[in-house]
């Protein structure tokens, strides 16, 4: 059993990554703290609530991370994401309240509590995860591993060469990346390999419970940003989820371990990260870079996470 803290900025693939971690017996989701990314930090933080009210899971700890980014101004991504950061479905209002504290405490708290180390799973911008490393540096060993969804080797999805949970905040991603806590990272290399098609959204009519029911129509409209001929996809991109599903099963991914640093600088690519693939700086390997992912059985993942709420 892997205890996580999930640390998210819910949208689409956010929250599917969330259903996922809750879905698994592999996974002890332990808390959920929200960050500023896809929408502002409110709506980020309610969406986070509606999904564990929709999953009846209540009894998970939420907080709501900072309302900005370290140094740059906030960029959210209504337009991938829509109006409330979860367009598409009919989700319930959050029916209790996020702790009284912020993110960085709840971390603090839950990893102080923890009888083992927990792994910090990151699925938005790295603001949340960079200020508990400065504010609590004497817990930072207690942290098993960070698994994080952004970046990429050589491609970009808000700039040319940058990804948008490193491009919202490039300054938090780089103390993370050189913290000396063992890393994966899911890179848009990997998570533009893990599409889901339109005829397997439309196949989630066939799971029977209101979790499914949400994410065929969250799913349907996360599809939609994805059609354009641009990005010469066949479905849409499940990036978040990639760092449950190589959590629950490393045997759906081929890596490489490698160093890896956050360009926050450059004129065109402040914001890149700088993957070294070829050891060419000598530097630690600090990185499991997820580079392929078998599309099948990672759709057949979802589909089980899905349909583990049956019972509901
Ligand atoms: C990342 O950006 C967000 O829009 C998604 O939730 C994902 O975390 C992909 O670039
Ligand atoms: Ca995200």
């Amino acid at each position: 059993m892997t205890k996580i803290i999930l640390d998210c900025d819910p949208g689409h693939d956010d929250a599917l990554a969330m259903t996922m971690a809750i879905a698994s017996p592999k996974i002890e989701l332990s808390a959920v703290t929200t960050s500023a990314g896809n929408q502002t930090p409110e709506k980020t933080l309610n969406n986070a609530m509606r999904m564990l009210t929709l999953m009846h899971r209540e009894d998970i700890p939420v907080a709501g991370g900072n309302r900005t980014p370290l140094v740059n101004k906030l960029a959210t991504a209504g337009n991938v994401h829509g109006k409330t950061g979860l367009d598409g479905a009919e989700l319930p209002d959050p029916d209790f309240k996020p702790q009284d504290m912020t993110a960085i405490e709840l971390m603090a708290k839950t990893i102080r509590e923890s009888n083992e180390k927990v792994t910090l799973v990151v699925t938005g911008p790295m603001t949340n995860a960079a200020l508990f490393l400065r504010v609590y540096p004497e817990l930072a060993d207690r942290i098993e591993q960070i698994v994080f969804m952004g970046g990429a080797m050589g491609l970009g999805n808000w700039t040319p060469s940058v990804e948008f949970n490193i491009y919202v905040d490039p300054e938090a991603a780089k103390i993370v990346m050189n913290a000396g806590i063992p890393l994966v990272m899911a890179p848009l290399n990997v998570t533009h390999q893990a599409q889901i098609l339109k005829d397997e959204i439309e196949s989630i009519d066939d799971i029977k419970n209101p979790v499914a029911h949400a994410f065929r129509g969250l799913l349907d409209f996360f599809e939609i940003y994805h059609e354009n001929p641009k990005w010469g996809f066949k479905g849409a991109p499940l990036h978040d989820p990639c760092t449950i599903a190589w959590l629950i099963d490393p045997t759906l991914f081929e890596s490489e371990q490698m160093n890896v640093d956050v360009e926050t600088q450059g004129e065109l690519v402040k914001g890149e990260t700088v993957c070294d693939y070829y050891e060419l700086t000598g530097k630690p390997k600090n990185t499991n870079v997820l580079l392929k992912v078998d599309r099948e059985r990672f759709i057949k993942l979802i589909m089980d996470s899905l349909r583990a709420f049956d019972d509901l």
